[in-house]
């Protein structure tokens, strides 16, 4: 009996799903300084793949893929067979939270998200309490549960949502905004209504992560997208508290569940964000160095990113020099190799092989 569980455990991946010992992802994750770094990209599942767009069109559209369990599964489990990333990311969207709040959403192609306003009392009084999100939201759970029976056991499986800020100027505006002018105006002159609307994006956003993370989630991140157009005293307000309010209600529940925040732009406000929030991993954009992340960022825990994504479209010899680069920079901390941004539809998919050779080579 003894002999056969040693072989079994010499065969490396061993028969328990949540086996954390080789997932490299979660050694970052816990400060371990590696020679390689693992590797995941934002947007992996994304329109650049030939098999996304496929998957996608038997679905109909982006919003009955999200909810459909079964292609989820399958678009999130395309480039990890691609590539070999170290992490899959759960096909889903940040927009999902306010869809399941009660607001209209929906997809206008070549344009992005449109969404039902909320910018009175009155507005707010009609979105659903935030206990009800779990009916709409039960096949994303569904989606994280298939995801965490398929996925190689060195793959680590990452849940997400959208910060409250980066929510509530698409909630607020009913659509994107390139200054999140909308955002910034109720801020401004409905202080109240603005701030009923984050506590109900950020309590919503608490449960959806918890039962992401009850469903196998390993990981979760927080994208603050728009974070950088919070300036000074807002930016404490509007962005670090919500995301340490959410980090402390995690951890209570799920202590050992790590956590990555995003408050892309964030500059300087990028120092400290570890301790102000208890994040475990700061992923930064690509306004900002390497070398300065290492120096300012680094010194606090893991930092995840930040190839500027333009080069999955352009490739060549600057993209490999720029990989090195930044891998080099990062390799006296912890490090999760990404990109600055999401990849975009026009990257080119032999780009994305050179770049994971670039790192890993
Ligand atoms: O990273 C992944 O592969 C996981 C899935 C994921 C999507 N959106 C799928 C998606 C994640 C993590 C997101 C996050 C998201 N969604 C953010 C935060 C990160 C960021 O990019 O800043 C934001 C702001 C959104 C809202 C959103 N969703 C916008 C503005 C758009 C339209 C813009 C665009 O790229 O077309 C989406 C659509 C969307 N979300 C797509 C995907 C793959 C493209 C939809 C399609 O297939 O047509």
């Amino acid at each position: 009996m003894l002999d056969i569980l040693v072989q079994e455990g010499d065969e490396g991946a061993g028969t328990e799903d949540h086996m954390a010992a080789d997932k490299t992802i979660l050694k970052a994750l816990k400060g371990e300084v590696q020679d390689v770094p693992p590797i995941w990209m934002m947007r992996q599942a994304g329109r650049y793949l030939p098999e996304y767009k496929a998957t996608r069109a038997k679905a109909g559209d982006f919003l009955s893929l999200c909810y459909n369990s079964d292609l989820a599964t399958e678009v999130t489990l395309q480039p990890i067979r691609r590539y070999g990333f170290d992490a899959a990311i759960l096909f889903a969207d940040i927009l999902l939270v306010p869809q399941a709040l009660g607001a209209d959403l929906w997809f206008v192609t070549g344009e992005g998200p449109r969404l039902s306003t909320i910018t009175t009392q009155n507005e707010l009084d009609q979105l659903r309490p935030v206990t009800d999100i779990h009916e709409t939201l039960n096949p994303i759970y569904q989606t994280v549960r298939n995801l965490s029976g398929a996925l190689p056991s060195d793959v680590t499986l990452i849940g997400f949502a959208g910060a409250p800020w980066t929510v509530a100027t698409y909630m607020i505006a009913g659509r994107g905004t390139p200054d999140q002018g909308p955002a910034h105006r109720l801020k401004e002159v409905n202080r109240v209504v603005f701030d009923r609307l984050m506590d109900r994006i950020t309590e919503a956003t608490i449960e959806y992560l918890s039962a992401q993370i009850v469903a196998g989630a390993e990981v979760v991140k927080l994208f603050d997208s728009w974070a950088g157009s919070l300036k000074g005293e807002d930016f404490d307000t509007y962005a670090t508290a919500p995301a340490k309010r959410i980090i402390a209600a995690l951890k209570e529940r799920h202590p050992d569940i790590p956590i990555i925040a995003f408050p892309r732009e964030a500059g300087d406000k990028y120092i400290g964000f570890h301790e102000e929030t208890g994040a475990d991993c700061v992923a930064v954009d690509d306004s900002v160095s390497a070398e300065w992340v290492a120096e300012h960022v680094q010194t606090a825990g893991c930092v995840q990113g930040n190839l500027k994504s333009s080069h999955m479209v352009t490739g060549g010899a600057a993209l490999e020099s720029e990989t090195r680069r930044i891998v080099h920079a990062l390799n006296k901390g912890p490090h999760i190799f990404n990109l600055g941004h999401g990849i975009t539809p026009d990257a080119d998919p032999d780009n994305v092989q050179r770049m994971i050779d670039a790192v890993r080579g």
